[in-house]
């Protein structure tokens, strides 16, 4: 087997990643471990950046994100029983699209199922070799054969668990990470968004998010342990939690029927560097984030905007110049979002063995963002998406 580009990964990463380089004529085959129905009821993220929902668009697989994306042009933060709303479009002209990442996913796979180009669901043992070449091969196992596809580059799109970071030498590859004393419990209700917009809550049992999917499913999040275990979580439970968290005078949260919940552990990590010989990494690959600034997917999407347009000038014109700055283009917007991340993250969470002073700050920062236009445009523009200096 042949190809020019080997994906290996069908998360949002490598299915954006297969299908900008479909619309430059560029050949791939994408590699993806799981069932195409697991990959497409995987819930995770839900908001898009402005320019990431421009980018789907004008790529021509925004149709239904167009139809059925809530554009929202702020969101609300709670401290003190008090919503406070940072208005995006007033302070940066931007927006945000509420749009689940299950659908873009499902949107990504019918668009390359019509490309007749390869997707191959349930491969195993996923290897890299002579990735120091200009002719690397990635092995594999599908359908009880072995298989070997030579190519000229390979795209690591395969997360955070995936095999392609692994085969960079360690000598080679250096990791930051910070780990977080806590975590999410996630929900999806089967009920009508209680709030228009989203409500990042500060509250001293600790934070939670109002968030949705659509005008009948609200997502929600309440903060808790890393390793916190769902059995103590009756459904009962996790209403009133959120009730104290996001309640407030002459407000109602509405309860509906939950149709999933999850715990998701938090930290921030960042590999460098994203490319070595002919391996390209991309999305949770090579970064994460904690949700807590909405950055995960939209960070997957630029990465592979910027390798898809540098593979484009190198088949173009044979010039390695945009594939050569790929991984300090993409590094310099990485940091700046999990700078972002990580302020969002420790602003509005109490960690367990945070003290008074640590509250303290806390609280002047809340204030310091809504009587400050300067502190409100900073986080929007952060929010919204924000070229990195
Ligand atoms: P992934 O979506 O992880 O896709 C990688 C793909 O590679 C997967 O389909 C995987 O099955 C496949 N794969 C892995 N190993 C192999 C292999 N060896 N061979 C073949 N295929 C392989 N972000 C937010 O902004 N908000 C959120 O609320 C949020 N919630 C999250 C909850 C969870 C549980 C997780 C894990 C992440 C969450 N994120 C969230 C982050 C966001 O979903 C990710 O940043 C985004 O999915 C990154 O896309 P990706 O394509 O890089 O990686
Ligand atoms: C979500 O809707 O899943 C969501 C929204 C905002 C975040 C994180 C997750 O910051």
């Amino acid at each position: 087997m042949r190809t020019q580009v080997a994906i290996v990964g069908a998360g949002p990463a490598g299915l954006t990643l297969g299908h900008l380089l479909h619309r430059e004529g560029i050949d791939s085959v994408i590699l993806e471990g799981r069932r195409r129905e697991y990959v497409e009821a995987r819930i995770r993220a839900g908001v898009l950046e402005h320019d990431v929902a421009a980018l789907f668009d004008e790529a021509g697989v925004g149709e239904r994100l167009r139809r059925e994306g809530l554009v929202h042009t702020g969101v609300e933060l709670q401290a003190d029983g008090e919503r406070h709303r940072i208005a995006f479009d007033e302070l940066t002209g931007k927006s945000i699209v509420v749009y689940g990442q299950t659908e873009i996913v499902k949107d990504l796979i019918e668009a390359r199922l019509a490309s007749g180009r390869q997707l191959q669901f349930e491969v195993s043992d996923v290897t890299l070799h002579e990735l120091e070449s200009d002719r690397p091969r990635v092995r594999f196992g599908h359908e009880g054969a072995e298989w070997e596809l030579e190519c000229d580059v390979v795209a690591g799109c395969d997360g955070f668990h995936g095999v392609s970071r692994e085969s960079i030498p360690p000598d080679v590859l250096r990791s930051f990470t910070r780990e977080y004393p806590y975590g999410w419990l996630g929900i999806l209700a089967a009920v009508a968004p209680s709030n228009d917009e989203l409500v990042y809550a500060h509250h001293e049992r600790g934070f939670a998010l109002l968030s949705m999917r659509s005008p009948e499913l609200s997502r929600l999040y309440l903060q808790c342990a890393p390793d916190e275990s769902l059995e103590g979580w009756s459904d009962g439970r996790i209403w009133e939690e959120l009730h104290t968290r996001l309640g407030m005078e002459g407000w109602e949260l509405r309860e509906g029927q939950i149709l999933e919940k999850g715990v998701t552990p938090m930290r921030s990590f960042v590999a460098e560097p994203m490319q070595w010989g002919s391996l390209y990494l991309a999305g949770d690959a090579a970064h994460i984030v904690p949700p807590t600034g909405a950055k995960g997917l939209n960070l997957a999407v630029r990465d592979v905007h910027v390798l898809a347009e540098a593979l484009a000038a190198w088949y173009r014109t044979g010039k390695r110049e945009l594939l050569e700055r790929y991984s300090e283009t993409c590094l310099r917007r990485v940091w700046r979002a999990e700078h972002f991340s990580w302020w969002m993250t420790t602003t509005l969470h109490r960690g367990p063995s945070d003290d008074e002073f640590g509250l303290r700050l806390q609280q002047s920062q809340l204030r310091y963002l809504r009587s400050s236009v300067a502190a409100a445009t900073s986080l929007a523009e952060n929010y919204v998406g924000v070229e990195a200096a």
